[in-house]
């Protein structure tokens, strides 16, 4: 059977959009997948983002405006990549237009915003899937299954985290990331953290309650014409979660941290789960391996293992190679859409909707503990 065509159209020609038009190129990559997507459309008022595009050879419209491609019903798929501050009503127009669509994080500007758009979301047929990558790493998915299989006995400790350095230059000039107004209040909490609430939320983790140290350390930068502007958004977090007792399992701490500034960091994410009988942990800065930790013979015992090149969907490159994050971001796409096809199966999932709005429940105690100096309850 050939794979069956789907038309994108990118919201958002900046960094990301282009990651998809570069992926879509590589497609041949994944074997037997049911689908072939291809770039259609891109929307951005910016001439210069649009003009990327033309080197794309399957794309044949260049809006200013999105509303061209959220009426443009020869489109299957948008994938919306734009600043925060323009979540909420290009995503919920997308939504109440029927549009199937991926958005990318942090899935509206606040918690206030996520929830408007998720109820859009569940009363809409759309098909709607949230950004978040990193996962899709063959050590991370391993790492997953083994926390998920239940071979940790009772948890202890969870540590989710993304640290890269990519503000440590204090003459990195601003942009709507190091601004409140458009990156939102919890600042890098909207960078990156759906990359560390992804894999714990759908391993069930869910806190009660969180603890907070947030830090805005580069207070000011310069701006392109000589300027100085002022830097309002938190640059690290440090987030202590308890994460209740259940049914299946006793309560346990967790930590996310999320940081723009971590020296000795250049963009590696990282998630460890430890219990009484066994424990797992990996890095993308050791991509090529995991750690798992067993007792044996009265010994405690950590064991390194190489995942191979084997994520999610099945690659015509050999399981002996490297992977890095274009592939993440290609395996991250194929699950998508063959989970809108009907064919994931038990694969893993892209992060929800669902997931979104409870990594914002998590974010909006994480600000109000900033300032009550208290651990707050989720609302
Ligand atoms: N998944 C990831 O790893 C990852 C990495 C970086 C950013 N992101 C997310 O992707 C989104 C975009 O971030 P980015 O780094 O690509 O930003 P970017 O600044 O590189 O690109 C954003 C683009 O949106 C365009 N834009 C602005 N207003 C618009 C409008 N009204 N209509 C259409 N386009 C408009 C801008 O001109 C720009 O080209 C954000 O939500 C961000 O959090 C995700």
């Amino acid at each position: 059977m050939s794979p069956r065509p789907v038309r994108i159209g990118i919201v958002g020609g900046g960094l990301m959009g282009r990651e998809l038009a570069a992926l879509c190129g590589r497609w041949l990559h994944l074997a037997h997948h049911p689908v072939k997507p291809e770039v259609v459309a891109v929307a951005d008022p910016n001439p210069a983002a649009r003009d990327w595009f033309r080197s794309v050879p399957t794309v044949t419209t260049f809006a200013d405006d999105w509303r061209q491609l959220v009426d443009d019903d020869s489109i299957d798929v948008l994938y919306l990549a734009v600043p925060h501050n323009l979540h909420e009503e290009l995503y919920i127009a997308a939504a109440s237009a029927g549009r199937d669509f991926l958005g990318e994080k942090p899935f509206g500007i606040d918690l206030a915003a996520a929830e408007r758009i998720v109820a859009a979301v569940e009363s809409s047929d759309a098909f709607v899937r949230v950004s978040s990558e990193m996962p899709f790493f063959p050590g991370a998915m391993r790492a997953f299954s083994y926390a998920a299989s239940g071979a940790l006995g009772d948890i202890i400790d969870v540590r989710s985290q993304f640290a890269h350095s990519s503000d440590i230059d204090r003459t990195k000039p601003s942009n709507w990331k190091r601004r409140s107004e458009t990156c939102g209040e919890i600042g890098v909490m909207g960078d990156l953290g759906m990359h560390v609430a992804h894999v714990p939320l759908r391993l069930g983790y869910l806190p009660s309650s969180v603890y907070a140290l947030l830090d805005d350390i580069v207070t000011t930068r310069p701006t392109a014409d000589g300027g100085s502007v002022p830097c309002d958004t938190w640059d690290n977090a440090l987030l202590a979660c308890r994460v209740p007792a259940s049914d299946s399992s006793r309560g346990f701490s967790m930590l996310w941290e999320t940081r723009r500034i971590a020296p000795g960091q250049m963009n590696s994410w990282s998630f460890e789960a430890l219990g009484m009988d066994g424990g797992v942990r990996f890095s993308t800065r050791n991509p090529t391996t995991l750690d798992r930790f067993t007792r044996r013979d009265g010994e405690q015992v950590w064991e390194q293992v190489q995942p191979g090149n084997i994520s999610g969907w099945p690659m015509i490159s050999g399981g002996i190679f490297e992977f890095g994050f274009a592939d993440a971001l290609l395996q991250m796409w194929a699950s998508y859409l063959a989970e809108r096809e009907g064919f994931l199966g038990a694969g893993f999932g892209t992060a929800t909707p669902r997931e979104a709005l409870d990594s914002h429940r998590v974010f909006a105690a994480a600000v109000r503990s900033q300032s009550s100096g208290r651990a707050e309850q989720l609302p």
